[in-house]
């Protein structure tokens, strides 16, 4: 099954709002594989950033990302890569709908609470970089309940 990776940023830690972003996709039924607080290291954000870096925000991006812990988050799930994206909302909180995580709770894009893989590959990428011990394998006893 797919597997994306998605960090609640500095903002989305210090206001409180894991629990609630944890409950979004626990409850839609994807999996938790992967959980951990971490204080980024500014070469570690660049990293994961490195698509970004000739942007002229992602000094800025890298300031913001090391700026306090994160929570680093690895789900699994039919299609969660893409699901993922549409549960957290467009990049620019302003053009985010209600209802999704950016559109109910934050404004500025350079403060949008959350982050989640692309695409397939940059999710395999990506959780390479943050869990590079890999993450927790175990049966899920919903599974039937949730997949035809
Ligand atoms: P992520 O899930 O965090 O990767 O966001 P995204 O995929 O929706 O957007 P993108 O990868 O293009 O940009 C990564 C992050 O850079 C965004 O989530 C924002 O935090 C930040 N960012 C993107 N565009 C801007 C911008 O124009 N100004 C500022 N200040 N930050 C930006
Ligand atoms: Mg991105």
């Amino acid at each position: 099954t797919e597997r994306t990776y998605i960090m609640i940023k500095p903002d989305g830690v210090q206001r409180g709002l894991i629990g609630t972003i944890i409950q979004r996709f626990e409850q839609r039924g994807f999996i938790l594989r992967g959980l951990k607080m971490m204080s980024v290291e500014k070469s570690h954000a660049e990293a994961h950033y490195a698509d970004l870096s000739s942007k002229p925000f992602f000094g800025g991006l890298v300031e913001y990302i090391c700026s306090a812990p994160v929570c680093a988050m690895c789900w699994e799930g039919k299609d969660v890569v893409k699901t993922g994206r549409k549960i957290i909302g467009a990049t620019n909180p302003l053009a985010s709908e209600p209802g999704t995580i950016r559109g109910d709770f934050c404004i500025d894009v350079g403060r949008n609470i959350i982050h989640g893989s692309d695409a397939v590959e940059s999710a395999q990428k990506e959780l390479a970089l943050w869990f590079p011990d890999g993450v927790c394998e175990y049966e899920h006893a919903m599974k039937p309940w949730i997949y035809e």
